[in-house]
Parts: C-alpha cells; structure tokens; sequence
C-alpha cells in the first residue's frame, strides 16, 4: 500500500524499536486563538516543552504587548500541570518600528520576529510588501540579537508555485544573508534542493526549519486518486527528489536543520472548500511522524540533535531536562477530531486520518 502517498515505504512496523530522548522543542506551530487554540494546545504540549508561536492571527501579533497578551491566552489555557512553555514571535510589517525590536528583545519571551512576504499565505495580508523597507528593522534585530524567521516564498504570481522557495532565495534571502551578516535567520519549512543547499553552504547564522510532512510526502500525495485537500499546504509539497533532499538534511548531523512541524489546523469545511485552505494538521502525532521519517532512512540515532538539541542551539536556549520514550507500535490516527467540545461547530482532519502512525510515546520523564 502506498501509505504515505508514494511508493517504498521501508518501515517494518514488526521490528523492535524504542527511544529516549531529551524531550523536543517544535520551533515552528501555528496555535491559533479561541477555540481552536482550546482544541489544538494539548497535542503541541503533550509532546514539546517549548514552541515558536506563530503570530499570523487574524489580527497579525505585531507588538509586545499583543504577545504578551496572546501568551497569557495561551497559558491560561494549558492543560492542568504542563510545563509547556509558548517562545513568542511578532509579525514584522513594513512599520515595524526599531524600538518595539528593543521592547520585544527586552522582554525575555519574544524570541524571533516572522517575514511573511505580502499574500505568500493565510493572514500574511498584512506582511511586508518589499523586505527593503524593513531594513532599518532588521539592523535593530541584528543589533540586539533576534532572529528573523522567514517564510521563504515569492508572491509574484508569474512565477510558478513549485518555483516560488528557489526564487525567493535568488531574488530576496541571498541579498539579506549578505546585506546583514550578524542577522540570524531560519528559512521556514525548507522544501526544496535549492533551499537546503543555500543553508549548508550559508554562515553559521542561518538555519532552517523541516515540517514531518515534507519529509514524508511528495507532491503526488495531493493528488492520490483525487484532489487532496488535506495535503495542500503552503509552501506546497515539492517532487520526490527535493523530498529525499530534506531527509538527507535532517539525518545529517548539521546543526543548522532542526524540526518545525508547522502544524496549521484549519477546521474541516474551510479545507474542503472551493478555495481550501493551506496547512496540515500534524501536532497529534508531532514527534512520532519525525520519528517515522528518521527510522525510515536508517537514521533514527540523529532525531535527538535534529529534535532536541540544534534548536535550542540556534535560539541560545539550554536544552531541556525531561526525557520522552518513543517505541515502534504502530497506532491509527481517529478519522476526524471533533471540534464541538471546544465551541466550533466542525472538525479537524489530522494528518494520517484513520491510517497507520509507526511511533507512540510511551513514557516522559525526568
Ligand atoms: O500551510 C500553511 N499554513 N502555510 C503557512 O505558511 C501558514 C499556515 C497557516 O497559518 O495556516
Ligand atoms: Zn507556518
């Protein structure tokens, strides 16, 4: 069976597998607000100790104080005894303003600022319509030491989607790299041959992000005997050669590729729409479908630097304390999660609905 939308799955879910790790971090989730934030935290918190919040809220977090507000949401919503904690990011727009860079610095809990280019992807509306006008900003993030996290993709609509990561690079990531060579910078959920190429041979300040999803599927899983729309996210999944490019990058040892689910639930209708939305739901399973793709590629010994370590390396973070055990037993995915209990009205397609996920979680611990 063609399990994971293309062919030669090598997994032998008989074999006898189990892992200790220090437990990870996700360094890229959408958590949403409100309801869905309700529905969708325990997933992220059952897993990851700590995680790079998104700021593509409807209303864009664009200031310290809106993600310091937007934190307290999240905390006050975290299961009972979790130690999860939220990094927070802000939404960089052509006004970001030099001091709110020293304010969000200042604060301890804003860790990175987030380059949507203008209508690459859902509530980049108001992200930044050319990277020249923030250049003031990013001075002041070089300056003080945050990071600009970067949602690798043109917007210009001659070019073709499948082009838009290289593009980008060429036109607007390799000026930046060489215009601000103290400005870290993580290439979001990396999904081409070019992109990781452009990382390896980068300085040490730049990084990328690699979701489980570009791991494991190609873009014919959007297409698997009918349109996918549970497939579909953006950047878009990319032909089997760039696939085998992002595994080779996550097995290698490199501390510049760390993990970033990039989980982005959307409730059921708004996918399955004449317009659907981008962005697979992937928190339920968000170590274990890494898990999956490393013992896949015979490299299962490198998940815990590419999950636990390089991250917090990047971030100038410490490493976590606790412990996670993951064993090979294989579980199915439910169909659909029901978003009723959490006040919407419809449901969410996880990714591997009612199919097979190889990794559980067994234990976390000190
Ligand atoms: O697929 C995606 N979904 N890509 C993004 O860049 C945004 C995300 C979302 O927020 O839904
Ligand atoms: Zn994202």
């Amino acid at each position: 069976m063609h399990l994971l939308g293309r062919p030669g799955i090598q997994i032998k879910w008989s074999d006898s597998v189990r892992l200790t790790l220090i437990q990870p971090d996700d360094w890229h989730v959408h958590l949403r607000d409100g309801a869905m934030l309700r529905a969708v935290l325990p997933d992220t918190a059952r897993r990851f100790a700590r995680a790079i919040v998104m700021p593509n809220l409807k209303s864009p977090v664009r200031t310290v104080a809106e993600a310091c507000a937007y934190r307290e949401r999240i905390l006050a919503v975290l299961p009972d005894g979790s130690a999860f904690r939220p990094l927070m990011t802000l939404y960089l727009t052509d006004n970001t303003a030099t001091t709110e860079i020293e304010d969000a610095k200042a604060s301890g809990f804003i860790h990175g600022v987030k380059y949507y280019p203008a209508g690459a992807t859902t509530h980049s509306d108001l992200g930044v319509t050319d990277i020249e006008r923030c250049y003031d900003t990013l001075a002041a993030m070089e300056a003080v030491g945050l990071p600009l996290l970067v949602h690798g993709e043109i917007t210009d609509p001659s070019v073709d989607i499948f082009d838009r990561e290289a593009v980008f690079i060429d036109r607007v990531l390799a000026r930046l790299v060489a215009r601000f060579p103290r400005l870290k910078i993580v290439l979001e959920h990396v999904t081409t041959g070019e992109g990781v190429a452009f990382v390896k041979a980068a300085p040490a300040t730049i990084a990328a992000t690699l979701t489980a999803h570009h791991l494991l599927l190609n873009r014919n899983a959007m297409f698997r005997g009918g349109l996918r729309p549970h497939a579909y996210c953006l950047p878009v999944l990319k032909r089997e050669r760039h696939r085998e490019a992002l595994v080779a990058a996550a097995i290698s040892g490199s501390p510049k590729f760390f993990l970033g689910t990039d989980s982005a639930p959307h409730a059921r209708h708004t996918k399955e729409a004449a317009c659907g939305c981008a962005g697979l739901y992937t928190a339920h399973a968000g170590i274990e479908l890494y898990a999956e793709a490393f013992q896949e590629a015979g490299a299962i010994e490198r998940l815990e630097g590419f999950a636990s370590l390089h991250g917090p390396a990047f971030y100038g973070l410490a490493p976590n304390r606790k412990r996670i055990t993951l064993v090979l037993e294989p579980w199915v995915v439910p169909a659909e999660i029901d978003l009723a209990p959490s006040g919407i009205a419809d449901s969410l397609i996880p990714f591997r609905a009612g199919e097979r996920v190889g990794f559980r979680i067994i234990a976390t611990g000190p």
